[in-house]
């Protein structure tokens, strides 16, 4: 077992949605699988079908008042929740919505010190308030625009937080370099070959300098800051 394990409580991510398909891809690739299969960080999918009270295995039902769209019911959700209070303490449970507050960088490096969390994911036309009220510590939307459902924001939400962890990324700096952890977006960045069709790479980058290199990645950031996202700069 890596010692990491011993030092540090494993991560823990608990989602629960109504389309538990939807997720299977986004923790099945890449560094997020590296990381579940590292032991780094445990995710597990809950299907809120499993915690249905009727027969038919419903979950929504129609809005009290009237109005289109079906409402993700309390019963199901509360029952998935408990049992998974039983298991360990949450520090947070978080609904995921468009009327949430917004995600950023900065939420991603908060989460990422948590050891258990819960994402809800939301459907339909919403869920029934009374979960919000009782069980919902956090409401997140990944930006101004409607999904179908809160399925592919959690993917989001958990990638951001899980690519934070240590040991998650081969290059520890990678992530501290990445845009909006120092509220500057990336620099351009160079692979071989150093000339393609006339096309070349900036010489500094290849000066072996790293002094200058440093000094003109940050001139880049600045400028592409600047440019695209005046708003970071303070
Ligand atoms: N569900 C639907 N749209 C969403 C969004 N933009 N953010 C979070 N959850 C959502």
């Amino acid at each position: 077992m890596a010692y990491w394990k011993f030092i540090y409580d494993v991560m823990r991510i608990d989602i629960i949605t109504c389309l538990p398909k939807l997720l299977e891809s986004p923790f099945n690739q890449s560094i997020v699988k590296r990381a579940v299969d590292k032991g780094l960080v445990e995710v597990e999918i809950h299907d809120l079908r499993n915690y249905s009270t009727n027969k038919h295995r419903s979950v929504d039902d129609y809005a009290y008042g009237g109005g289109a769209g079906m409402v993700l019911m309390i019963e199901p959700i509360a029952k998935c929740i408990d049992s998974l209070k039983k298991e360990r303490d949450y520090q947070e449970i978080i609904f995921l919505t468009p009327d949430g507050i917004k995600f950023s960088q900065k939420m991603a490096n908060e989460l990422s010190l948590f050891t258990n969390i819960i994402l809800l994911c939301g459907h339909y036309k919403g869920v029934d308030e009374r979960v919000r009220e009782q069980y919902i510590t956090r409401e997140i939307s990944i930006g101004d625009y409607v999904l179908s459902g809160g399925e592919l924001p959690a993917a989001v939400v958990a990638d951001a937080i899980i690519r934070l962890i240590p040991g998650v990324l081969n290059d520890e700096t990678s992530a501290l370099t990445d845009s909006y952890q120092d509220d500057l977006l990336a620099p351009p960045v160079y692979t071989r070959p150093a000339s393609y069709k006339g096309l070349k790479v900036p010489e500094i980058l290849l000066s072996g300098n790293d002094r200058l290199i440093e000094n003109w990645r940050h001139k880049k950031a600045l400028e592409k800051t600047k440019q695209r996202r005046p708003d970071l700069i303070p």
